[in-house]
């Protein structure tokens, strides 16, 4: 049966892949950020995952305000990005595991979680920028399967739904009948709004505990309603939700392994996790 290693939580600003693309990650501006990310990839090195189960919001790429899911996963042979109007360089593609998507999709559709199945999909920087941090040869040695929430446009889900399905993504990846390594990456966070009158607000304390919550306690943010985490942590920052839905993946005790937390990255509390699934 396939097995799951862990999770990585990450930021997924696309000022990152400015920084990437001009080599910045020395600049001290960049550098405690960039700093974060060698203790991960040395992790990815020794545990040398097949899959990459990539949970993130789409940001108005693949699905716009007209048709936008609550749920989305991807089934397709391969995922390619596209250039959102920000002249983001582009990578190479990903490899799809149709074979994973398919099991995941019977195993949550079957779990009443009726989410969109997407035989073809774009994806967007909250995909391509962690990718490019985790793997910066950008050589992925990964098959990946992207897992979309809506965080872009009322309603979102509950935090608390976000949770079980992550509990249920958990279920799917280890009642698949492969000998593979899984990695769940959940993208997208901490506190940021980048619109309105409080444009560039941060919760330090609330990332913080939401960050120490997820090891030991991690049903605690799901005692909040998504207006009250748009208050708390920003109209973007609501995109913690892919944390949950990662965490939620790990079935059991879970040991952190490595955390960083850099205020601020363009609007953003910048924040990375990586917490080890122990069964
Ligand atoms: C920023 C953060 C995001 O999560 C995003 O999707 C776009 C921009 C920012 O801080 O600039
Ligand atoms: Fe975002």
């Amino acid at each position: 049966m396939a097995q799951i290693v862990g999770a990585i939580t990450t930021s997924h600003v696309p000022a990152i892949g400015r920084a990437i693309d001009k080599g910045l990650q020395d600049d001290p501006y960049w550098k405690p950020f960039f700093d974060g990310f060698p203790p991960v990839r040395k992790w990815l090195a020794e545990v040398r995952p097949d899959v990459a189960v990539m949970v993130y919001n789409d940001h108005g790429l693949n699905f716009f305000l007209d048709r936008m899911p609550t749920f989305a996963l991807g089934a397709a042979p391969e995922y390619r990005n596209a250039d959102e109007g920000w002249g983001i360089p582009t990578v190479p593609p990903f490899k799809g595991d149709p074979a994973l998507s398919w099991h995941m999709i019977e195993s949550l559709v079957a779990e009443e979680f009726d989410l969109v199945t997407c035989q073809e999909m774009l994806v967007d920087h909250a995909f391509t920028i962690p990718m490019a941090l985790l793997w910066p040869d950008l050589r992925w040695p990964v098959r990946t399967v992207p897992v979309v929430v809506n965080t872009v446009q009322s309603p979102l889900p509950s935090a608390s739904r976000c949770y079980k399905l992550g509990e249920a993504i958990g279920r799917a990846i280890e009642s698949w009948d492969a000998e593979e390594r899984v990695v769940v990456i959940g993208t997208g966070g901490l506190s940021h709004q980048l619109d309105g009158q409080r444009a560039g607000f941060i919760n330090k304390a609330f990332d913080r505990r939401f960050m120490d919550s997820l090891i030991d306690d991690p049903k605690w943010a799901t005692q909040y309603s998504t207006l009250d985490l748009v208050e708390l942590v920003g109209t973007q920052g609501v995109e913690l939700l892919m944390w949950l839905v990662a965490r939620g993946a790990l079935n059991g005790k879970v040991r952190r392994l490595h955390s960083n937390y850099h205020i601020p990255i363009s609007n953003t509390a910048s924040a990375l996790m990586l917490m080890e699934n122990r069964g």
